[in-house]
């Protein structure tokens, strides 16, 4: 099929590079002119391991192009819609100025029987609201609203073969006329049994939404636990073990730590809030306001936590940042807290050095006053105290006996609770986890 993908940031880029990968012919088109001539030359403009190597596999079957130029999606059926929907500046709405510009953009170029595939997370009441827009034109086009589930570091293997496909259609009908398209853009996935659902529009930009809450809500449940264990004495990565042994609740997502990030689930539980407010629905999310102060606290509390191992004072403390991506194998630093962290650290008078194996030039973009290292062990030297805050492998693998020779002095507080405790402690290591005893 000749598809056009519009917007070529994460989700974009690798749809593009996927769809082709699947045998159609694609179209990438962003209005950065450089973010454009960078994956035309098979160079991804962020990190996410397998994308490069596929986009040079899929363009050298001349299969996927990308351009500035929105007429290029003329000569195609469908047009996948996956520009970004930020936070407003001040406010928890997203902003759809992105979406509304795209689909706009998009209408003089429709064909008849061409189908606008939505796939940024939108508010509820959006899908609904442009489809008024593409049914309206001449010739007959349809607007259709098919959310995404990748994950940042697995954004390749979760387009390919993701866990379910949602299509939310005007009717809600399967003999919907969009249904049949998209079937023949996913044939592949689908042969190879991805489960499928057809909605109605609402339901399908819900489903996103409901989703991404449910995985931030688990996240600060378990930080919530953390606390207790941290008030109790106990041990929230054994209560983590033990509670998701019993397969209703499930022990993905519930590690403690110090709570989510990133360009997606802070972002989307605020604009679900403040939507279900403007539907006059404000109470029935009232606890994701809970959730969205469980996850900031964690900030906080490793700062004092930082002070105390440092007995009492952050003033001309060196202290070492490990990771500054807002999880590993990503250099997204979008809401990092491990960013966040350091540069509170570092107002409160500490001497903050950070490090990252891919995020340093992004994290020194958005806090420039921080220094940055890229060597872990140059980082390492001389530190008052190590804060591991991405579990990047290389770090989940640091050799306590060596990184000791190193430091100044040997305090870590490991802030996604992945070091085993009692071999840091042995090596002469004060050991803090969060939630650990
Ligand atoms: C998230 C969702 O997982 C995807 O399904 C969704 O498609 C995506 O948002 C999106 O809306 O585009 P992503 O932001 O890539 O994906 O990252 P996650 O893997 O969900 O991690 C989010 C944050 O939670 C990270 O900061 C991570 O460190 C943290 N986290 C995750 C925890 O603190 N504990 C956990 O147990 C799991």
């Amino acid at each position: 099929m000749r598809i056009s993908v519009v917007g070529c940031g994460y989700l974009g880029a690798v749809h593009a590079a996927c769809m082709a990968k699947l045998g159609h012919d694609v179209i990438g088109i962003d209005v950065d002119e450089r973010k454009v001539q960078a994956l035309a030359a098979a160079a991804a403009p962020f990190f996410e391991p397998g994308l490069e190597e596929l986009l040079r596999e899929v363009q050298a079957t001349g299969r996927l192009s990308f351009t500035s130029d929105i007429s290029a999606a003329s000569t195609s059926d469908v047009h996948f819609v996956c520009v970004g929907t930020p936070q407003k500046k001040g406010e928890n709405a997203a902003d759809m100025k992105y979406v509304d510009e795209a689909v706009n953009a998009l209408l003089p170029y429709l064909r008849e029987g061409a189908v606008v595939v939505g796939k940024s997370t939108v508010p509820v009441g959006t899908a609904a609201r442009l489809s008024v827009l593409v049914e309206r034109q001449e010739p007959a086009a349809h607007l259709m609203w098919n959310p995404e589930f990748l994950r940042e570091g697995h954004a390749v293997s979760d387009t390919l073969s993701p866990d379910r496909f949602v299509y939310g259609v005007e009717n809600g009908s399967e003999e919907h006329a969009a249904v049949r398209v998209l079937d023949e853009v996913y044939a592949l996935p689908l042969e190879a049994g991805t489960p499928r659902l057809v909605t109605d529009l609402p339901t399908a930009e819900l489903v996103k939404t409901a989703a991404n809450s449910f995985l931030a809500t688990k996240i600060s449940f378990i930080n919530a636990m953390a606390e207790l264990c941290d008030a109790a004495g106990a041990d929230v990565t054994v209560l983590a073990d033990a509670i998701g042994l019993d397969d209703r609740i499930g022990r993905k997502f519930l590690n403690a730590g110090i709570g989510f990030g990133g360009g997606c689930l802070p972002k989307d539980i605020r604009a679900f809030m403040a939507r279900a407010g403007e539907l006059g629905a404000d109470q029935a999310l009232t606890f994701l306001r809970e959730v969205d102060a469980i996850n900031m606290r964690r900030r906080t509390r490793v700062v004092e936590l930082t002070r105390e191992l440092c007995g009492g004072s952050l003033l001309g403390q060196r202290i070492t940042v490990l990771g500054a991506a807002f999880k590993p194998e990503s250099d997204d630093v979008r809401d990092s807290p491990a960013l966040s962290i350091a540069a509170q650290l570092q107002l409160q008078g500490a001497v903050v050095t950070v490090t990252d194996p891919e995020a340093l030039q992004n994290a020194a973009r958005r806090f420039p006053e921080l220094h940055y290292e890229e060597s872990t062990e140059l980082a390492l030297q001389r530190a008052d105290a190590l804060l591991l805050l991405t579990e990047w492998q290389e770090y989940r693998e640091l050799d306590p006996y060596e990184a000791a020779n190193i430091v100044s002095a040997t305090r870590i507080l490991d802030g996604r609770n992945i070091l085993d405790a009692t071999k840091w402690r042995a090596a002469g290591w004060t050991y803090r986890g969060l939630g650990r005893p």
